[in-house]
């Protein structure tokens, strides 16, 4: 347990604690080179069908916390003049729309963030990327039953739903090999379902 009274390895990031959470690994643990967020939760509820609580819930899980995260990180990074490479997990969803409109919007915002970052802090030394995934075999995926899972099947240009292995290592690339030019951008790591 943190000092703060929080699991060190299990943290709601919807509750106040994630800033001094991440404050206090960095002072322990050291700054990080890389920086990745994975953290989603998908409702597949139509928006008609959303109470304004889940949805500041749904909002705040997948956009607000990845904000004071990338705040957090991003500011000790140019504080201690350390490089850093981020890497965010967005979803097809930010381009082509869903079946959760609170969902989407928010994973748009992580684009626009992450973008923006790579944009204001580059000179830092600082690259941030979105990995986008299409469908992919996780329990995310388990709410969207048989009918969906055979609809995107027919659609995804390759046939099959994404493994999360594939995603793993389109991130790993850009927070190892990747040269430091491509900051800002989204690799789409879905079977060619979105086409930009
Ligand atoms: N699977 C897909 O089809 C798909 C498609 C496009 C994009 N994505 C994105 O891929 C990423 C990974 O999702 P996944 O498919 O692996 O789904 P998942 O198995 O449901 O994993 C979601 C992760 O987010 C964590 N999380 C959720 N709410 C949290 C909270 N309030 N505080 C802290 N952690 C929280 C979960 O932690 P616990 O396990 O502790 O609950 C879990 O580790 C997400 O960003 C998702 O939006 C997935």
């Amino acid at each position: 347990m943190s000092a703060h009274g929080i699991n060190e390895w299990a943290l709601d990031v919807t509750q106040p604690g994630l800033e001094t959470w991440l404050e206090d690994h960095f002072r322990n643990h050291g700054l990080p080179r890389f920086f990745v967020w994975c953290i989603g939760v998908y409702d597949r509820r139509p928006l008609t069908e959303y109470g304004t609580v889940r949805m500041r819930t749904v909002l705040d899980t997948n956009l607000t916390a990845l904000l004071v995260a990338l705040r957090t990180v991003v500011a000790a990074a140019v504080e201690q003049r350390s490089p850093l490479r981020v890497v965010v997990v967005g979803s097809q969803a930010s381009v082509n729309g869903g079946t959760d409109a609170v969902y989407a919007a928010a994973k748009a915002g992580c684009v626009a963030a992450v973008k923006s970052v790579a944009r204001e802090y580059g000179r830092h030394g600082i690259t941030a990327n979105i990995v986008s995934p299409g469908p992919t075999n996780t329990t995310m995926a388990e709410v969207m039953g048989d009918e969906r899972r055979r609809h995107y099947e027919s659609t995804i240009p390759i046939g099959r739903f994404t493994e999360p292995l594939e995603v793993a290592a389109a991130a790993v690339w850009l927070l190892t090999e990747a040269p430091p030019a491509i900051t800002g951008t989204v690799l789409d790591v879905d079977g060619g379902l979105v086409r930009r």
